[in-house]
């Protein structure tokens, strides 16, 4: 049984992880596919390898993104963006997360872009989510879950929140932190501190039952699997099966 351990691996492992887990994910991309791109560290490593490959002329996609940030930086390195269109959708989505629990259940949005990002997953075919080992908990809750909410509702939403017990916090920018965070969407995002949450999908159904809140980072039954690298070994959690090793599976996408 390959089970959950709690680790103090310094930055310097966790960034390796993460670039062995986009290595991992690289596997199961094919040409001529339309690729949804993830944000965050861990979805940049495997835009880069991707790009890398276009770059070689061993590869040839076109991908959909799921911030401003990773447009810019996919259309830098030579990616094809596409915008959303009617009847197409994304054959694989490959994209991190904040944590990773074993049904797979995930929080996203520490980087703010947990509205696109849902978005894609739920547009893509597959979803499949890669992470370093400090993802990977045995029940949501230890990490904030981020709400996306429109402006002129985050007072009151935060109101509701913490009637929910989760201890709702206004994100600020980075550098200027008396200003609120703005989404791609120019909303807002408050970061909610629900402990560990004993009942997902019950939060996932209040929170969006609250006026002014776009968006949850509760990702439900969307990801087809995680890769998580943990120090050498590559994971692969799926729903409703034991977590496995790659090298002693076979991950079929298809
Ligand atoms: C971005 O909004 C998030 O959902 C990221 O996917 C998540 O925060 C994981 O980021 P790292 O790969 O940087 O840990």
């Amino acid at each position: 049984m390959l089970a959950i351990v709690s680790s103090s691996k310094t930055s310097e492992q966790l960034e390796k992880e993460k670039q062995a887990a986009a290595l991992a994910a690289f596997r199961y991309v094919r040409n001529d596919m339309l690729l949804g791109l993830g944000s965050g560290s861990t979805a940049t490593y495997f835009l880069e390898l991707m790009a890398a490959a276009v770059r070689r002329a061993e590869l040839r996609i076109e991908a959909v993104a799921s911030s401003l940030h990773i447009e810019a930086k996919a259309k830098e390195l030579g990616i094809r963006i596409c915008e959303p269109q009617r009847g197409v959708r994304v054959d694989l989505t490959i994209d991190g997360a904040d944590e990773i629990a074993p049904d797979l259940s995930l929080i996203k949005g520490a980087g703010g872009a947990l509205l696109r990002e849902k978005i894609l997953a739920r547009a893509s075919r597959h979803f499949l989510v890669i992470a370093d080992s400090s993802k990977r908990v045995a029940q949501l809750g230890r990490r904030r879950v981020p709400l996306e909410v429109t402006p002129f509702a985050a007072p009151w939403v935060m109101d509701q929140v913490a009637e929910l017990g989760g201890n709702p916090l206004l994100r600020t920018d980075k550098l200027r932190p008396d200003r609120p965070f703005l989404t791609d969407q120019q909303n807002h995002l408050l970061d909610c501190d629900f402990g560990l949450i004993r009942d997902v999908r019950g939060l996932a159904i209040r929170l969006k039952e609250i006026p002014g809140v776009v968006e949850h980072g509760l990702f439900l039954d969307l990801a087809r699997a995680a890769l998580i690298a943990d120090d050498d070994k590559i994971i692969v959690l799926r729903p409703q099966s034991p977590p496995m090793l790659l090298s002693q599976c076979e991950l079929a996408l298809d």
